[in-house]
């Protein structure tokens, strides 16, 4: 019974990025009614939860992470009745659904910044973000250094309701469209208490936090040692991230998922540079569970790999949580081309090099696939899509293009929409007479599509959905226990065994090293690659059921 009530310990969850999934109305654009055509697709694959980037009302200026109305859906996606729908349709095949909510900041189209905007700064109605004097003589500076995550500086200036400018500024640490919200007001702790319950009452069953590790800034807005580190992962303090106080508003939230039957879980988006720091938002009061991105940042390198596995898992076990892995989503390069070799700025990767990437990929999947907690896949990355570089600039929508002039290319080329046949306007994305997909999808991608992958039982595809099923049908590698094998594990091959009492014990070798590796007692059971003359060659993850 808690093991099932405790789904989210060892899931497979697929992050469902809904403008590029599959697009039901033919615009081009992904949608609800897209993603409710895929489920059969989703449950063949054999995911346990889907988890959707946001799908509501937004203008869309960071992809939806900029939300007009939390309660609500855009109608680029569909309506309440389409999300709702989908819930049904997903919880009839044991898929579980995952929304994306972003309390840091709302968008400028929000009600809240609306009504402030019609106001004098200073007001009531801009006491639910951060409007601040500015510095200077007239406050025609910005209140102190601090710099958007996306480029330029992360305040600014209010205009009056002639247009002139004031002395006073608003705080966003992500796009201008983006205001940071004011989580000393009780309108805002409210409009989330509200959100929550809201999707919970329509069956959601648990929650993304985006930005996790912010909402709370440290009172007097203080300057940071270095404006030039803007980075999220900077690891000196910064005062609008990490504050002990945002752990109350995550103790107010668990108990209203707690007050559902069954309780609904979160997963936080926190961005910390150590394990011990994400572990403090995963007590048992707090979050459920946390993505570890260090694998996201990881190099394609055993003993890296081995090193964040023992740390990460030793961390959340000092609080009982288990460990996320996560190898690709919407924010960083497609897995392919991270580890088929170094991409420069705008430099195409080859044919040979992509060729390595996902064969590397695949072998990460089944890595991470073997590891004890919840593994999450970004959409596509089951057809070891790539990065598209060479997108034509007038299409990039992503803020951190923008904002830095060019110098980031953003991360638009991972949010390419899927193909799901060889051919066609949009290779199946959408309807046959429908618009081409909102990026321009590689016409490589059509040897890529799902059509193509799923009549190969070499291909990616095939091979991942059969590791989910051997997965699922060994309980070694749900609930068991992890042990190195010390003795493997050395020249970039790493060996480590889940076992359960009374169940076979499975092997997972991943050779990330550049020799073949020896295989190992039992039965194989799958591989990311095909195994030579008894061997894991490299680039390769095999596992193994042994008996007794
Ligand atoms: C994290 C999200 O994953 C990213 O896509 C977004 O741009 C930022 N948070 C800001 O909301």
């Amino acid at each position: 019974m808690t093991e099932r009530l405790e789904w989210w310990r060892n899931a497979v969850v697929y992050q469902v990025y809904p403008k590029s999934f599959a697009d039901g109305n033919g615009d081009g654009v992904g949608d609800l009614p897209g993603a409710i055509s895929r489920l059969d697709y989703l449950q063949a694959l054999g995911v346990d939860a889907v988890w959707f980037s946001p799908i509501f009302p937004s203008p869309q200026c960071d992809g939806g992470y900029d939300v007009s109305d939390y309660r609500n859906v855009d109608p680029l996606f569909g309506s309440i009745a389409d999300a709702e729908r989908f819930i049904r349709e997903a919880h009839a095949r044991d898929i579980r659904v995952i929304l994306d909510v972003v309390p840091n900041h709302s968008s400028i189209e929000h009600p809240f910044f609306v009504e402030a905007i019609g106001t004098p700064p200073g007001s009531a109605a801009w006491q639910r973000f951060h409007c601040v004097q500015g510095k200077g003589e007239h406050g025609e500076l910005p209140p102190n250094n601090w710099q958007s995550i996306f480029g330029g500086v992360a305040w600014t200036q209010i205009r009056d309701a002639s247009g002139a400018l004031t002395g006073w500024w608003y705080l966003h640490l992500f796009d201008s469209g983006q205001p940071d919200l004011n989580w000393n007001h009780p309108d805002v702790v409210k409009e989330f208490d509200d959100t929550l319950r809201f999707w919970f009452d329509r069956g959601v069953d648990g929650i993304r936090i985006d930005v996790a590790q912010g909402m709370v800034k440290e009172a007097g807005y203080p300057d940071v040692k270095d404006a030039n580190d803007a980075t999220l992962l900077d690891p000196h303090a910064r005062p609008y991230f990490d504050q002990p106080e945002v752990h109350d508003i995550y103790r107010r939230w668990r108990r209203i998922a707690d007050s559902y039957d069954p309780p609904r879980v979160f997963v936080a988006e926190a961005w910390l540079d150590t394990p011990e720091k994400r572990a403090r938002y995963l007590r048992a009061d707090e979050l459920h569970t946390g993505f570890n991105f260090d694998l996201l940042t990881a190099e394609w390198n055993g003993e890296a790999w081995k090193r964040i596995i023992t740390d990460s898992m030793a961390a959340d076990a000092l609080v009982g949580a288990p460990t996320t892995w996560v190898t690709e989503n919407h924010d960083v390069r497609r897995s392919p081309t991270r580890y088929g070799g170094r991409v420069v700025l705008r430099q195409v990767a080859t044919t040979e090099h992509l060729a390595l990437g996902r064969r590397r990929a695949r072998a990460a999947m089944y890595t991470i696939l073997a590891l004890p907690g919840t593994t999450y896949l970004f959409n596509g990355q089951e057809l070891g899509l790539e990065e598209v570089i060479d997108l034509d600039d007038s299409q990039r929508q992503d803020p951190h293009f923008r904002r830095t002039n060019g110098e980031h290319l953003g991360r638009d080329g991972c949010r390419v929409p899927m193909p799901w046949t060889r051919g066609g306007v949009s290779l199946g994305f959408g309807p046959s007479t429908g618009s081409p997909a909102w990026l321009t999808q590689p016409t490589t991608w059509g040897e890529l599509s799902v059509e193509v992958q799923e009549s190969d039982p070499s291909s990616s595809l095939a091979r991942v959905r059969k590791a989910i099923a051997v997965r699922r049908a060994h309980h070694a590698l749900l609930s068991g226990v992890l042990e190195w094998d010390d003795v493997r594990c050395r020249d970039g091959v790493v060996v480590f065994k889940r076992v359960l009492a009374n169940h076979p014990t499975v092997v997972c070798v991943a050779n990330m090293g550049d020799g073949p590796t020896p295989t190992v007692r039992g039965t194989l059971l799958c591989a990311s690659s095909e195994l030579v003359d008894g061997m894991v060659p490299p680039d390769t993850t095999a596992w193994f059921a042994q008996d007794g």
